[in-house]
């Protein structure tokens, strides 16, 4: 199958190609609340945490939590036990698929980990991941039959909590793998058009020239997601870099970066997306780093702490030093990215 761009880890395969209008037509799972994991790479510590506080919110009388995985499940789990631990486990719950998922299933010629990387990140971090994910399919297929599990997994879901209408991607909705809801990508904050997201500079400084098209491009490009897939909330992952904005109409964005791996700077704690008709009651060392009203639910960046040196037990195993991960995550898992709350959080109301 042809890809639509040049080299592997940068090209974006025609089969990952998806559209918002899709998400209208699902048919939602519905609960009381869902916890929302995009990208666990294989991080069991993190899924026991994430677990773990779902447990918690039950002792504390609230719904039990949905868990819905959202792509990227896998990708440090290059060895067979771990493999099908993380499979067995996820499998438990509700899970759409991701580009890791994808080429673990259905390689596609030049796809390399199929991440569609932009210009801005480098070359070697794009072989790095290319021959992670080599290692990791040698890992997936000495586990046989588990890998046909992942095949029927849907690009898209969509969910409801109450009036909130929710539509899970795992890149964007014209792409698994897509950037379209990266922080780079969302309009400037400050717009407080309620009828639409075109009206940009309500209260923000005019721009003008190709960043002004730009970002108006930008704007048009997320008010027709909302209105082809009919929902309130788009829930992603896939950039590894979190943060949530809203939008007039009492809409908003949440990507919650990683489940799998810290999102902020010297915070080892990772993030899933929370959505609930009640608000989150959190045990010592969890935050909600960022959290709004969609219609009647409440919507949380949840912070989470987790077995970092346990996971780092069971990673050095797989991935000594010079191996890709090693070079590529390492430092990411023990320090944590360059990214801050007060850059993620881009809540107005
Ligand atoms: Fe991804």
């Amino acid at each position: 199958m042809a890809s639509s761009s040049a080299s592997p880890g940068r090209s974006c395969p025609v089969t990952y190609r998806t559209r918002a209008s899709t998400i209208a037509q699902l048919t939602p799972l519905r609960a009381q609340s869902f916890f929302i994991v995009g990208g666990l790479y294989g991080n069991l510590e993190a899924l026991d945490a994430i677990e773990a506080l779902a447990e918690h919110e039950v002792a504390m009388g609230l719904p039990r939590p949905r868990l819905v995985f959202n792509g990227d499940f896998h990708w440090f789990d290059a060895e067979p036990a771990w493999f099908a631990e993380v499979q067995h486990r996820v499998g438990a719950h509700s899970a759409s698929r991701g580009n890791v998922e994808a080429e673990l299933v259905d390689p596609q010629p030049d796809a390399g980990c199929g991440c569609a990387y932009p210009p801005s990140t480098p070359e070697q971090t794009v072989a790095w991941s290319n021959a992670i994910i080599a290692r990791l399919q040698e890992a997936a297929r000495a586990t046989g039959s588990l890998v046909a599990d992942l095949r029927s997994l849907p690009p898209q879901l969509r969910l409801q909590v109450g009036d909130c209408r929710i539509g899970v991607v795992h890149g964007d909705p014209d792409s698994l793998a897509g950037w379209g809801l990266e922080l780079d990508a969302m309009p400037p904050i400050g717009n407080s058009d309620p009828g639409s997201l075109s009206g940009l500079g309500a209260h923000s400084e005019p721009v003008g020239g190709a960043v002004g098209a730009a970002q108006a491009r930008q704007a048009a490009r997320l008010e027709a997601w909302f209105r082809d897939a009919d929902v309130d909330l788009l829930a992603s992952s896939h950039t590894c870099r979190c943060f949530a904005q809203d939008f007039p109409g009492n809409r908003a964005v949440f990507n919650n970066g990683a489940a799998g791996m810290p999102v902020f700077a010297g915070d080892h704690r990772v993030m899933i997306t929370r959505v609930a008709r009640h608000p989150p009651v959190l045990p010592d060392d969890h935050l909600s780093s960022c959290g709004t009203r969609v219609r009647d639910a409440h919507v949380d960046a949840i912070l989470l702490p987790w077995d970092r040196e346990a996971f780092l037990w069971r990673f050095d195993q797989v991935w000594p030093p010079g191996s890709p991960a090693q070079l590529s995550y390492r430092r990411r898992i023990t320090d944590g990215p360059d990214h801050h709350p007060n850059a993620s959080c881009r809540l107005q109301e």
